[in-house]
């Protein structure tokens, strides 16, 4: 552990422009420096950096922080390395933190984890190599065109099928077999302890870091079940984990792109194709930890998943995850029974390419399966399929792409705009465009809750008035919850000790960036009668409450008075009422 204070002096003794500038170039543009993000793909600098804040945000994706986390992001390494490697260019010396015994304790029962894994996936991968018991799968790989070198990539070994072959080697190499018992690699019964795997392929599964955290396991024949996956475990968890990272991250960096497959199978006809901005779930479905990751790393995705039924469920769970995440997302459709190993052994590399570059963007895919399955011939469909459409339809982030998703709706179903708009309730009331302005220099503070927040961040006056009337009066989703940790920070001495220190606090991408992008973009609000702003826009969003208690009375009167959603529109129309008042 590197201590808080070695952070904050290391912080400190470097300006954000100095690390920033080792990487791409900056100029000065008012209270900012700007450049060309490095982290996404782009003509005009939307990069900004705020050298009295020490923090940067770029308008084109989002990403900001301070100076570690840019770096983090930049190399693609943890927090303490990037600590590490600014101490280093800062000339600061950095002693480790004596652990606690606790801590102590679960670091080394981390290190024995990581051993046995080690052990284990070596053990497979010599059988694999050598002996008799490997015949099997040996053949069976060369069945499948696995030559040597992506057999070694992927450090695939064979697990033999006796009873307690990993149990044997296990306890040879000294291990703590109930440690074993924790990653699942091994069990216990009545008649003593055995292998999970046996006379199975392995793949192992490893982490961004190449760390083998557990193991997938297929038959060499047609028995089932084809694959058994470790448990759960301390080191192992499916939701968070996507088979492959380690492999893809270098060709994610450069292409901004991941694509995503479901098998491991998969995953290696295309990395054996060459594609290697490759990851696959691991026999779950897509979580929001996975798309989490995803766009930690890339920019967008690409799906490719099997054609049947369940394939298509896949896709379209995947895709509220990435509307709501705001990635934009791709659909590769493969000919009709193919997968990717059956297609790339028919077909040259650049076929692939072909169907990676016509990939259809997932709403529409959605959309148009949606239509195969129920075709809109009659007023019942055209309802049943609206219904399915508005709720994901309103996750769609960008205005611009929801007014064309829009048009081809209402053309595919053969309905006036109006009727769509009706059925989402009033208006177009879905506008959540946060994005905004996504070219050129620092942009202003443009909302309301947006100049709120600048207010409360800069003016202690105003900081206390908007707390004491309640947060919630002004501020709603992330805003809210930046605006109260802005003000627990400062409730004690009234000065937020480092900037940098919240940032690498705040929980999640979005509410990163938020604050980010505040910290860069309000420099208007500087040396202002903050007052006059404040009275502003109070007035702005009171309008705004009265208009939405409108639509609200709007949908009302088109619903059944009594009905669940009656109620529930009732609800929200008293609270915006009250909220109201309160202003
Ligand atoms: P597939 O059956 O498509 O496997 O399942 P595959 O890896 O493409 O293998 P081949 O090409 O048919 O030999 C896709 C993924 O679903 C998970 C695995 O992650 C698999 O790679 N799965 C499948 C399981 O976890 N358990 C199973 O029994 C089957
Ligand atoms: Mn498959």
């Amino acid at each position: 552990m590197i201590p808080e204070e070695k952070v904050r002096e290391v912080a400190e003794r470097l300006s954000i422009v100095e690390v920033v500038s080792e990487y791409l170039p900056l100029r000065r543009a008012g209270s900012n420096f700007v450049g060309l993000c490095p982290f996404h793909g782009e003509k005009t600098p939307s990069f900004n950096v705020n050298p009295a804040r020490e923090i940067f945000h770029c308008f084109g994706c989002g990403a900001g922080g301070n100076a570690f986390s840019f770096v983090m992001k930049v190399e693609g390494i943890s927090f303490p390395e990037a600590v590490k490697l600014l101490a280093r260019k800062a000339g600061i010396e950095i002693e480790e933190r004596q652990l606690t015994p606790a801590e102590k304790k679960s670091q080394d029962e981390h290190t024995q984890f990581l051993r046995i894994n080690e052990l284990t996936a070596s053990y497979y991968r010599s059988l694999l190599l050598t002996g008799q018991e490997g015949d099997g799968a040996r053949q069976y790989l060369a069945g499948r065109m696995v030559a040597a070198d992506i057999s070694d990539a992927y450090r695939l070994g064979f697990a033999p099928d006796r009873r307690d072959g990993l149990v044997r080697h296990l306890k040879n190499n000294g291990v703590d077999l109930e440690c074993a018992l924790k990653l699942g690699v091994i069990r216990k019964s009545d008649s003593g302890w055995y292998d999970l795997f046996r006379n199975r392929l392995i793949f192992p599964i490893r982490d961004h870091r190449s760390q083998v955290i557990g193991f997938a396991g297929r038959v060499l024949d047609a028995s089932l079940p084809k694959y058994i996956n470790s448990p759960e475990s301390p080191l192992y968890h499916k939701s968070s984990v996507l088979f492959g990272m380690d492999m893809a991250l270098p060709s994610i960096r450069t292409s901004n792109a991941v694509i995503i497959v479901e098998g491991y199978f998969d995953h290696l006809a295309l990395y054996r194709a060459g594609f290697r901005n490759v990851v696959a779930t691991c026999g779950t479905a897509l979580t929001p930890a996975h798309a989490g990751l995803i766009k930690r790393h890339g920019e967008r995705v690409y799906t490719l998943f099997d054609g049947d039924s369940a394939g298509k469920k896949a896709t379209i769970r995947s895709m509220e995850l990435f509307l709501e995440q705001r990635i934009p997302a791709y659909v590769i459709t493969m000919p009709p029974g193919d997968d990717p190993d059956s297609f790339l052994a028919q077909n040259a590399p650049e076929a692939f390419t072909a169907l990676q570059d016509t990939a259809r963007p997932i709403f529409e895919f959605f959309v148009r399966s949606l239509l195969v399955e129920t075709p809109p011939d009659s007023v019942d469909n055209k309802v049943r399929v609206m219904d399915e459409i508005v709720p994901r339809f309103r996750k769609i982030a960008d205005s611009v792409e929801r007014d064309l998703y829009e048009r081809e709706i209402c053309r595919l179903l053969g309905i006036p705009v109006h009727a769509f708009r009706k059925r989402m309730g009033g208006k177009n009331i879905t506008a959540r465009d946060t994005t905004g302005e996504s070219e050129g220099t620092a942009p202003t503070v443009t909302t309301v809750q947006d100049t709120l927040l600048s207010l409360l961040f800069g003016y202690p006056e105003a900081r206390v008035e908007m707390a004491t009337g309640g947060l919630e009066t002004y501020f709603s989703g992330c805003h809210l919850a930046l605006a109260q940790r802005i003000v627990d920070e400062l409730k004690n001495d009234g000065e937020i000790k480092s900037l940098g220190h919240l940032t690498e606090t705040l929980e999640g991408a979005e509410l990163k960036s938020l604050f980010s992008r505040i910290m860069v973009s309000d420099s208007h609000l500087a040396d202002i009668d903050w007052r006059t702003v404040f009275n502003q826009c109070r007035r702005s969003s009171e309008k705004k409450q009265l208009s939405s208690i409108k639509d609200l009375a709007s949908r009302l009167a088109l619903l059944e008075a009594g009905s669940e959603e009656y109620m529930e529109l009732l609800k929200q129309a008293d609270g915006l009422r009250s909220r109201k008042s309160n202003l």
